[in-house]
C-alpha cells in the first residue's frame, strides 16, 4: 500500500514559521515521523511539498498509482477550487490535515473548500494531525466494513 503526502505553501518553513501557531517541528521531522509510522503499518509514503497551486493539482492528477492521499493544502485550503476539483476528479481516498485548529483562528480560515471531497479532516494537533491522518487513511482503506 502506498500513500502520497502533499504539503502546500509555506510548510517548507515549518520550524521557524510562526512557532507560536505551528510549533517548532520541521517538515523533515514530520516526514520522518510519518515514515516511521508507515513502517509500523507496513505501507509506503511519498512526500511532495510545493508553494504552487498548479503543482499541487498536477501531483494529485499524477497520483493514480497510490492508494490514498494525505494533504495539508495550507492556505489553498481556503481558496482553491482547482485543488478540490483535482481531488474529486481522481477519486483517491483523501484525508485533510492541519497543524493548527483552523476553526479557532481568523474567520477566513474557517472554510475549507477541500474538506468536502475528503474522507475527513484532522485539525489542531500539530505533527500528530499528520500521524492521526495517516492512521485514519490506512484504517479507512483496510477496513471495508466501516466505509459509509
Ligand atoms: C494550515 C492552516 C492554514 O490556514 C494556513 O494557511 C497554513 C497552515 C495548518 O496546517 O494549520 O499555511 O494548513
Amino acid at each position: 500500500m502506498r500513500f502520497l503526502v502533499l504539503h502546500g505553501p509555506n510548510l517548507n518553513l515549518l520550524g521557524k514559521r510562526e512557532p507560536q501557531v505551528y510549533g517548532t517541528v520541521t517538515l523533515a521531522e514530520i516526514n520522518h515521523s510519518l515514515e516511521q509510522l508507515a513502517g509500523e503499518l507496513g505501507c509506503f509514503v511519498d512526500f511532495f511539498q510545493t508553494n504552487s497551486e498548479g503543482s499541487l493539482v498536477s501531483a494529485i492528477q499524477e497520483a493514480s498509482g497510490c492508494d490514498g492521499i494525505l494533504i495539508n493544502p495550507a492556505a489553498y485550503t481556503h481558496t482553491s477550487i482547482a485543488i478540490r476539483d483535482a481531488l474529486s476528479a481522481v477519486g483517491i481516498p483523501c484525508v485533510e490535515v492541519h497543524l493548527s485548529n483552523i476553526y479557532r483562528r481568523e474567520s477566513f480560515r474557517h472554510t475549507s473548500l477541500t474538506a468536502p471531497v475528503a474522507i475527513g479532516q484532522i485539525s489542531g494537533f500539530g505533527r500528530d494531525s499528520y500521524l492521526l491522518g495517516l492512521r485514519a487513511l490506512f484504517n479507512y482503506i483496510t477496513t471495508v466494513s466501516c466505509r459509509t
